[in-house]
């Protein structure tokens, strides 16, 4: 049968890059947003990126022209109806998961596969409830999705293996590795990456160093291409917090537990790169340590 039209649920940080790598991969792409207002946003923030690829002599213009003429947002879920694949890329909250997947689910025929790209959440829940449990699997990419090789396929013990030869060959054809893995909370890489992240804000809440030498010991200390904290600003303390409160309600281990000071920052608008502050400012071009943090931590 073979995926050629991807349907793909949100276009915020991680659903913009997954519609921009189909639509690059030459799939026929639609993206849904919930108001035109996030729709022109996310478009906004794929047309720069493929912009910065042309800068940048990674793509032609025609490359990038004949992206955008594959990529059309909408905010009508019924455009939906005719794709081969629908990827879920919204916020990680389950129950605005499954509200939308159930929207979703009443339009398309049964063939259409279901994937989510869940960080979390369990890809078993998730399909529960739906008119295709076995036609349903998590895809999980990551950020920045056009720049990382990696996904994550994580088939329930209910999923079709026609459905995971379908997803496997997808992937291969946007020119990502694939890895294999279990619908068990956060997969492999976030299983190893929560923790490890969640410990770099208790070391600097416990005085261990400042915010750029914490990011800078790792990154010089451990070949990283970004410190801890950074890579927090980039995916987004909210998320993380959200991910991390899953973490622990699932495995009730204190290396999943949220630290105080990830929580407070999340209620006073410190997203990362998202709002324009996290640990570090980024007001000013160059990101500026946000010192204030450590000393009032
Ligand atoms: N178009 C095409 N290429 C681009 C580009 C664009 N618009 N912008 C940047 N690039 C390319 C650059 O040209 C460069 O390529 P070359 O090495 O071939 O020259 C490469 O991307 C790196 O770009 P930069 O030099 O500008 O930036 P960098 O070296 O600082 O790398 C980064 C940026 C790729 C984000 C790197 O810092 C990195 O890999 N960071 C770690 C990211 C990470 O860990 N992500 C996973 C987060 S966890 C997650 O996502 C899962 C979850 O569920 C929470």
């Amino acid at each position: 049968m073979g995926i050629d039209r991807v349907g793909v649920l949100g276009c915020g940080l991680m659903g913009a890059g997954i519609a921009q790598v189909c639509a690059q991969a030459g799939h026929d792409t639609i993206v849904l947003e919930a108001s035109t207002e996030l729709l022109t946003r996310g478009l906004d923030r794929i047309g720069k990126f493929l912009q910065g690829s042309v800068d940048r002599g990674k793509m032609t213009a025609h490359e990038r022209a004949a992206t955008l003429s594959r990529l059309k947002g909408t905010v009508t879920t019924s455009d939906l109806a005719d794709r081969d694949l629908v990827i879920e890329a919204v916020t990680e909250d389950l129950a605005v998961k499954q509200a939308l997947i159930a929207m979703v689910d009443a339009v398309c025929p049964p063939k259409t596969i279901f994937a989510s790209n869940t960080s979390s959440l369990s890809i078993t829940q998730l399909a529960a409830g739906t008119r295709r449990t076995g036609r349903f699997i998590g895809l999980h990419f990551f950020n920045p999705v056009p720049l990382m090789g990696l996904v994550e396929m994580a088939p329930t013990i209910l999923t079709e293996d026609a459905v995971l030869k379908e997803a496997a060959a997808f992937v291969e054809s946007l020119n990502k590795t694939l890895i294999r893995t279990t619908d068990r909370t956060g997969f492999i890489v976030n299983r190893l990456l929560v923790p490890y992240i969640l410990d770099a804000v208790r070391a600097l809440e416990q005085g261990a160093g400042s915010i750029a030498d914490i990011d800078r010991a790792m990154m010089l200390g451990c070949g990283h291409p970004m410190g801890p904290l950074a890579l927090l600003d980039l995916v987004g303390l909210d998320t993380t917090l959200r991910i991390a409160e899953v973490f622990f309600e699932e495995f009730r281990e204190p290396r999943f537990a949220t630290p105080p000071l990830l929580k407070r920052m999340v209620l006073a608008g410190f997203h990362g790169r998202k709002t324009g502050r996290g640990f570090y400012d980024y007001g000013s071009g160059n990101p500026v340590p946000n010192d204030f943090l450590t000393r009032s931590a």
